[in-house]
């Protein structure tokens, strides 16, 4: 055994639980909590406050139970390992569903049941599921508390666990149940009915994948999600409030709910433009939000500043410009792949307070993962078994680091700003082996939104299923919108009002391969220079070609001193080619067709504008 101990002891009490479900000022969230506690019938309810003092009971008790393994005090301080059951290490698409009252509202997009039916299901599962265990209620605020582009939620869950990812990923307890009572007494006073929180039910249950469902109530601004404790199946927060119910919410109100980083960048003036960009999960939002610039850039002064590395709340400012706040106070990121040389600043953010799920451990009780790259050998795997190549990976492909944004040293203090920070650029982007070059700009808002709405990708293993498949993933949201795709891209259509000063649109991909099957393009620090070109082309100030698919630079176009290319690569990653791009504009018809006579004509005139370009 090693000598390994975390500083807080297991002796620590477990916070006095109170029996009352009458924690809150708001009748409304009493009832609703004094409900759930009558079907699941626990022992105890604790309402979090998210004090320190809190967290270090809820880490003991875990301790204790063997939840949360110690790691090394000397390398990895106040850091801990978490290992799920192995039938439960990623999202659940096809056990994942939107609860709308008509089918066609849900869309072609989402698995869809009616909502009393999944209530019926759920709350039958639910019953009498927290007796003898303590049943948490976590209020929370997904953005600034004092934004009012933010919005709030309570989530109950039977899982200690989720009460200390939750703190770490939202601005949790005291402080988010005070602006919850003040909105609910407010709307109270006005005479309206509803709730102006999100309500999100969560218990573990068997952890049984035969009984394991996230369903979602939109129309309820609802939530119920049972049979899993991991990441997005778990964390209500995070893709099934901040993106599921916010997307239909935001449709509503008038704002975009994304599945978006946001990052800062900043020149040698000194001028800062902030880039939202939407990729797929594992195709390298994380690692683009904490980019660090290549050396000559850092030489001349450029810098990066990280406002969010996962999702984007925007609505248009009196300026009609798009503000965007990020929701989260945390990063729940891939720790494969992660080390000194891809991600330096990410590495950096998790070396103390972290919680790192599904890692595999060094001998001295160091985390450890594939491409971590920094000396060490694993002696444990994921599942907790003596390390065998032969058996696997060490750590779990989707194994997680859940981490207070705040210690990422390009932390942008923007972050905190109510206001948000006003978007220059939009990008989409995917994992593309073949045809899609490095980058190019959309003509327009309307060839933007075709842009993302045609986006597809290579699936990876952030969720279950196979891995490597192209799939059409629209803005990176086909797992997270809360709504029929057709409706959100006419909601994306919509923001081009008169007068609009919107984001430019462009698209990416740092995963094209060549014929020896390897990446193309350097990626990492060095997309920054594809960034600066789409500052430039903001400014005026870049050059690019016309092609039918959009403005694409010529490789002079954008700074690649110090970036060796070879031919293939120069002609893959900067060119056009139009016989695939026929095959790919057939496909995305096909796909918009699929919608029926719900896709947005304007989308399907584009389509078409294209595809006619495209043939000649
Ligand atoms: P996220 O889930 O979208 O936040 O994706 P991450 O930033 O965590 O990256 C997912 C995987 O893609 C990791 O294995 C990264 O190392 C890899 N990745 C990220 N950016 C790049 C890039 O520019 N080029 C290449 N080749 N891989 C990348
Ligand atoms: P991601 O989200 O897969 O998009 O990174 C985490 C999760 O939903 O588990
Ligand atoms: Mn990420």
């Amino acid at each position: 055994r090693s000598p390994a101990v975390n500083a807080l002891s297991s002796e620590a009490s477990k916070p006095a639980p109170s029996t009352s479900v009458a924690g809150s000022r708001l009748a409304a969230l009493n009832a609703w909590v004094a409900e759930v506690a009558a079907l699941t019938a626990p022992a105890a309810v604790h309402w979090c406050d998210g004090s320190d003092a809190e967290n270090a009971a809820l880490v003991a008790q875990m301790q204790a139970d063997g939840t949360l393994l110690p790691l090394n005090p000397a390398t990895n301080p106040g850091s801990w390992l978490h290992r799920s059951d192995p039938d439960d290490v990623a999202r659940v698409e096809h056990l994942t569903f939107v609860c709308t009252s008509r089918e066609e509202d849900a869309g072609p997009n989402n698995h869809w049941m009616a909502p009393a039916a999944a209530h019926a299901k759920m709350d039958a599962l639910f019953k009498g599921c927290m007796r003898g265990r303590t049943m948490y209620v976590i209020p929370y605020c997904m953005g600034p508390i004092d934004s009012p582009l933010s919005r709030c939620g309570v989530e109950i869950t039977d899982s200690p666990y989720v009460v200390a990812n939750m703190r770490l990923m939202t601005r949790m307890g005291a402080p988010a149940l005070a602006r919850i009572e003040r909105e609910g007494l407010e709307r109270a006073a006005r005479g309206e009915g509803g709730d102006t929180f999100v309500k999100g039910l969560h218990s573990i249950g068997e952890l049984d994948p035969g009984r394991r469902f996230i369903m979602h109530f939109p129309e309820e601004l609802a939530i119920k999600s049972y049979g899993s404790g991991y990441g997005g199946n778990a964390l209500l927060g995070k893709k099934c409030h901040a993106l599921r119910i916010a997307s239909y919410q935001a449709r509503h109100e008038g704002w975009m709910a994304e599945h978006m980083l946001i990052v800062g960048i900043e020149n040698p003036s000194g001028e800062t433009h902030y880039v939202a960009a939407a990729f797929p999960s594992a195709c390298g939002k994380t690692n683009l939000a904490m980019l660090i610039p290549p050396e000559g850039y850092q030489r001349e002064g450029w810098k990066v500043w990280t406002v969010g590395d996962d999702i984007c709340w925007m609505r248009p400012g009196a300026d009609g410009r798009l503000y965007a706040i990020n929701p989260e106070a945390g990063y729940f990121g891939v720790a494969p792949g992660t080390s000194a040389k891809s991600n330096p600043n990410a590495l950096a953010t998790i070396d103390a307070n972290t919680i790192f799920t599904n890692v595999g451990l060094t001998a001295d009780n160091q985390p450890w993962w594939e491409g971590l790259d920094n000396g060490e050998r694993p002696a444990t795997d994921w599942r907790g078994n003596p390390y065998d190549p032969d058996k696997g990976p060490a750590a779990h492909p989707n194994a997680r680091f859940t981490v207070s944004a705040k210690q990422c040293p390009s932390w942008s203090p923007m972050a905190e700003d109510p206001q948000g920070v006003p978007i220059s650029a939009i990008v989409f982007g995917g994992r593309r082996a073949s045809l899609v070059p490095l980058v190019f700009q959309a003509r327009d808002w309307t060839h933007g939104v075709l842009v993302g709405a045609a986006m597809g990708s290579e699936t990876t293993a952030a969720a279950t299923g196979a891995v490597g498949v192209m799939r059409r993933d629209p803005m990176a949201m086909k797992p997270f919108c809360g709504y029929n795709f057709a409706d959100y891209f006419s909601h994306w259509l919509s923001f081009d009002g008169a007068g609009a000063a919107l984001p430019k649109v462009f698209h990416v991909n740092w995963f094209r391969k060549g014929d020896d099957g390897k990446f193309l393009w350097p990626g990492f620090g060095d997309n920054l220079r594809v960034l600066e070109w789409m500052i430039g082309r903001v400014k005026g100030e870049a050059g690019a070609v016309e092609t039918p698919i959009g403005h694409l630079p010529i490789p002079t176009d954008l700074n690649l001193e110090g970036v060796e290319l070879s031919d293939e690569a120069r002609a893959k990653l900067f060119g056009f080619e139009r016989a695939g791009w026929q095959a790919e504009f057939a496909s995305i018809g096909e796909y918009l067709d699929g919608y029926g006579p719900r896709m947005p004509q304007a989308l399907k005139d584009e389509q078409s504008r294209i595809a006619v370009l495209l043939a000649d």
